[in-house]
This record gives structure tokens, sequence and C-alpha cells, in this order.
């Protein structure tokens, strides 16, 4: 697509989309048994299928086609080698150095960055060895034993999904805590729950300026001063990742407790860097090694595979198809696996914070849709709130179902009923229900014609809804990582053929500003004559309430 619809490629799927629109998937099904082998992709403990979707081969070789004229071959290669893809900001993306297994150099203005990576890693596998061994001690001579990540978005997100993801690998001795909220709520009920003479504390951000993540930090620093009743006892109980070395030294942190960052890393991207610590303090290096390698094996697999059996591209393709010529607004990530129940929240802001953009990398605004809303929330639950749509609603919603195949318990029974389920929702999607069949059920349990013909609409499913099947063996840190660079790189193709730079967030910049004047504002009761009418006037009702209230405390 690149610069606008008007290309080849996309008139191609245009006119390909006008006869595929009217297939069935059901009819697809029965005149090609081979579709399930011609249309999955397995790569190493991974089964990828996407024989669920409303494509031909020639879909793919025309998607495929349009992904040539966006230079996708190019742009992976820039990516990869460090060149300044992130033009708005002139910086390299290179979360697939972080994770570079080989022992290849990658240049950044002629700077090898590989050495400094490594030392990072060297640097938490050190540290994470003496927390989860317990010969660390806080200012009181005491083990950790909480350890309180502070961050929000990527700084968040990335290690408390992670977390979750790879629990049943976590040393049970430590409990960890994530504090990302505004909301002084969140801190408070943490603090409270928190033995400060066994807490460490983690400060994560990039920017080390980001307000949320610094008021938790300067909250969390008073309590412990307080609590201990030793000003030295932040340099003990405190570390900090992040790219602004001098903001983190000025809040106190020592030296040796910074685990640096760089401006080639994005937020969203960075679970790979040190923002991974709690992580790895939770399942020790070796793992969070291995979770490296996965997501490595995967960036070789991205980089290296004809694109028909690229899962990352496919996928990227896929979305494509859907969001572009069947006008699909939305897609849904739905895991039957409880340990990825954050995944959806995560792939939220990875996606829309990198492809919810409306001009392209030269600044012309798009004629077609980008990054579509992505929402989701594990299978089982989903099933009983929104799948009732998903089934039967209006909407063109594509998604994406994961289920592994072996449970990390002994739960077994609960896994064989959690795959039948998975099993059983992409294919009623996918087959729906004929008026017929809704006919031949009721009559078969003896209601009367009358009913049934009042009924059949009612239970009828059209199906043809698309999904794709992502199977595992079990959620290992390895798979782990392969999983999400998949979705890294099925994010960044679909940047590359809609024409945008992925890497940076303009958008989040205009509600900071405002939000700065605001916070001033609200400092006193002063009458404020600036804003819409809208925003004055709640503005005015909530300094007159907390002045009211101020006044009966
Ligand atoms: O939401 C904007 C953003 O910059 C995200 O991209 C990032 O993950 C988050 O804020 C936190 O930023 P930092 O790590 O600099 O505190």
């Amino acid at each position: 697509m690149g610069k606008n619809s008007c290309n080849a490629g996309w008139k191609a799927l245009k006119n390909h989309y006008r006869q595929i629109e009217p297939l069935h998937m059901r009819d697809l099904f029965n005149d090609n048994p081979c579709r399930f082998d011609d249309f999955s992709i397995r790569f190493e403990g991974l089964l990828f299928d996407f024989s669920k979707n409303r494509i031909l081969d020639q879909t793919l070789q025309l998607l495929i086609e349009l992904a040539r004229e966006a230079q996708l071959g190019e742009q992976i290669e820039a990516m990869f080698s460090g060149q300044k893809i992130n033009t708005t900001e002139n910086r390299a993306v290179l979360h697939t150095a972080l994770r570079n297994r080989s022992n290849q150099s990658i240049f950044v203005d002629g700077h090898d960055v590989m050495p400094g990576v490594k030392r990072v890693r060297n640097q938490m596998r050190r540290f994470s060895e003496v927390v989860r061994s317990g010969s660390l001690k806080g200012s009181s001579g005491k083990s950790f034993k909480h350890i309180v990540n502070i961050g929000i978005g990527g700084s968040d997100l990335g290690p408390r999904m992670a977390l979750a993801a790879l629990e049943p690998f976590a040393d049970p001795d430590l409990t960890h805590w994530f504090v990302s909220s505004l909301d002084g709520t969140q801190i408070h009920h943490t603090l409270n729950k928190l033995d400060p003479q066994t807490t460490l504390f983690i400060v994560v951000s990039k920017s080390f300026t980001t307000s949320e993540t610094m008021i938790n930090a300067r909250t969390a620093k008073q309590w412990l001063e307080q609590q201990l009743g030793d000003p030295q006892a932040v340099a003990k109980h405190f570390v900090a990742v992040s790219a602004n070395r001098a903001a983190a030294e000025g809040f106190g942190i020592v030296p040796d407790n910074l685990f640096e960052l760089w401006d080639w890393v994005g937020g969203r991207y960075s679970l790979w860097s040190a923002v991974g610590l709690s992580l790895a303090i939770a399942i020790g290096m070796d793992r969070f090694e291995q979770m490296l390698d996965g997501a490595y094996a995967m960036d070789c697999h991205f980089r290296t595979t004809a694109w028909r059996e690229n899962i990352p591209v496919i996928m990227a393709l896929i979305g494509i198809w859907y969001a572009n010529f069947f006008n699909a607004e939305s897609y849904a990530i739905i895991p039957y696996d409880h340990n990825l129940r954050l995944l959806p929240s995560y792939l939220q802001q990875v996606d829309m914070e990198s492809n919810g953009k409306g001009v392209t990398k030269l600044g012309e605004p798009v004629d077609y849709s980008t990054g579509p809303i992505i929402w989701g929330q594990v299978g089982s639950h989903g099933q009983h709130a929104f799948f009732q749509l998903l089934h039967q609603g209006t909407h063109i919603v594509p998604r994406d179902f994961l289920c592994g195949v072996q449970s990390p318990h002994d739960h077994q029974e609960h896994r064989r009923l959690l795959l039948a389920n998975f099993l059983a929702q992409g294919e009623a999607l996918m087959r729906g229900k004929t008026a017929e069949e809704v006919r031949q059920e009721l009559q078969a349990g003896g209601m009367d014609a009358e009913e049934i013909k009042r009924r059949i609409s009612h239970q009828q499913f059209t199906g043809n809804r698309p999904s794709n099947s992502i199977i595992y063996h079990s959620l290992t840190p390895r798979v782990f990582g392969q999983l999400l660079a998949m979705y890294e790189h099925r994010i960044f193709v679909q940047g590359v053929i809609w024409g945008l730079n992925s890497f940076d967030q303009w958008g989040v910049e205009l509600g900071k500003q405002l939000a700065g004047v605001l916070a001033r504002e609200l400092t006193d009761d002063r009458m404020v004559d600036s804003h819409d009418s809208s925003t004055r006037g709640l503005e005015m009702q909530i300094k007159q309430w907390r002045q009211e209230h101020l006044t009966a405390s």
C-alpha cells in the first residue's frame, strides 16, 4: 500500500476481494481436504494454523506482492542492521539487539551496541542472583522478600505480563508488586502490605520524567525513609532502569544500582532489556535468557524465511486483508491460557501505540485504515461475555486463539476441557450452523413446527468468521519469547505496509501537556477563564467540591 491506496497491489486485492467475499469457509474446507496443511506453519514448538481465514492461496500471493511493493525486505534489514527507521526521533530501532544471540556486532552511528547490551545483561545476572540467594541485604541487614516494580506503559506492562506468563517458574519466596497508577490508591494499598526492611523498589522509566512513575517513586521513597528513619536507606532499597542517568542519580540511585537503557529501545519493546529486571529476579537469569533465545529464534525465522512460510509476515498480511478490505475495525487476542491473561493488554499497547497513526512516514495523511483496535481476554471468560457478539453480531472481528497443550500443573482434566473449548470456538465461528441444521435439531428434540419457525433465525449462525489458532506444547520461557517476538514483527510488517513510523508515539503528548496546565490550576480555588466551557465547568465543580471537602475536614 505504501503511501496511498491507489497502487497496483492494492487495486489487485480490491478486485480479488470481490471474488472472495461471497465464498464460505465451510465450502473452502469441503473443497480442499488439504486446507489445514496448506495454510499452517510449524516452527519449533509452535503451530500456527491460519486455515480458518477467508483466503485462497492467491490471496496470499497478492498480499505478498503488496509487501514487496512496500519494500518489506529492505525495511526488515534496515531495522535489524540499526538504521534510523524511527525517523521523527532520528533513532534506530533495535529491541532485536537485546536478544541478538549471535556474535555479530550491530552498529549505531559507528558504535557497536552489543558490548553495552552484554554488560547490562551481566549486571542483571549478578544482581538477580544476589537478590534470589538472599545475600543482598537492605539497610537493616535483612534479605529482600518484596520486589516492587514502579513504572508505567511498557515499563510496567512488559514485566507484569511476563511475570504472569512465567509465574510457574518464579521463586515462591519472593513476592512481586507492580505500581503504575497515578491514582494514589494503588501505591497506598501496596505500601500498606509491605515490610520496608525487606522491600526492594525497581524504578523503571526510560525517560525518568514520566509523571505517573515519578510521583509513585517519590511517594515510595518518602515512605521508606519515614519507616526506616534512615535517609541512606534509599541507596540500598532502590534500583533504577533508565536511559536518563543524571535524573536517576539525582533521585538518589547509586551508580551501581543503575541499569542502563538506550534510546534505540522503544518503551513498548523493552521487556528484553533491564526493564525485565523484576522478571529476571523472579525466574532467574538462565530462564530470562531462554526467553531471549526464543525471541532470537523467531527473529531469525522472520528475517530469513520465505514470506509464504513466515509466521509474522503471514499474520500481518491476514490482518491487513481484514482491516483494509473487509473493513474490520478491531482485532481480538484470545488466549486459552490463564498465564497469558495479560497478553491482550500488553499487545494493546504494543500494537496501538505503534500503528495507531494517521500519517505516513513522510507526513502525508493516509486514505486507508491503519492499526485496528486491539482487545480481548482469556477465552473461557470471553465465552461468557462477548462471544455472543463474535458469533452472531454484525461486526467482523478477526482474532487469534492461543492455547498450550500441556498445563503447568497437575489438573489435566481442566486442560482437556480448555482445549476442547479452544477447538470448539474456532470451528463454530468458521462453520456456523445453517437454518436447516437448526430445524433438524429442534425437530429431533420434539419441538412443534410453529415454534421452530419462530426460533430458526435466532438460533442459526452465519459462520464464515475468521480466526488464527496458535498452539504450543507448553508455555516455557523459550516459547513465550517466540510468541512475543512473533507479535512484535507482525506489527512491524503492518506498519511497513501502511507506510507508518511504528516507533514514535506523539499521540500521547497533547494530553500530557494539557494535564500539566490543569494540574497547576488545581493547586488553588481561583476562577479560570481558559479552556472550553465543558472543561472549565468540570474544573470549577471539582475545585468547589475539593474546597468544600477541605473546609469540612
Ligand atoms: O505512553 C507513552 C510512553 O512513552 C510509553 O511508550 C512508555 O512505555 C511509557 O510512556 C513509559 O515511559 P518511560 O519508560 O519513559 O517512563
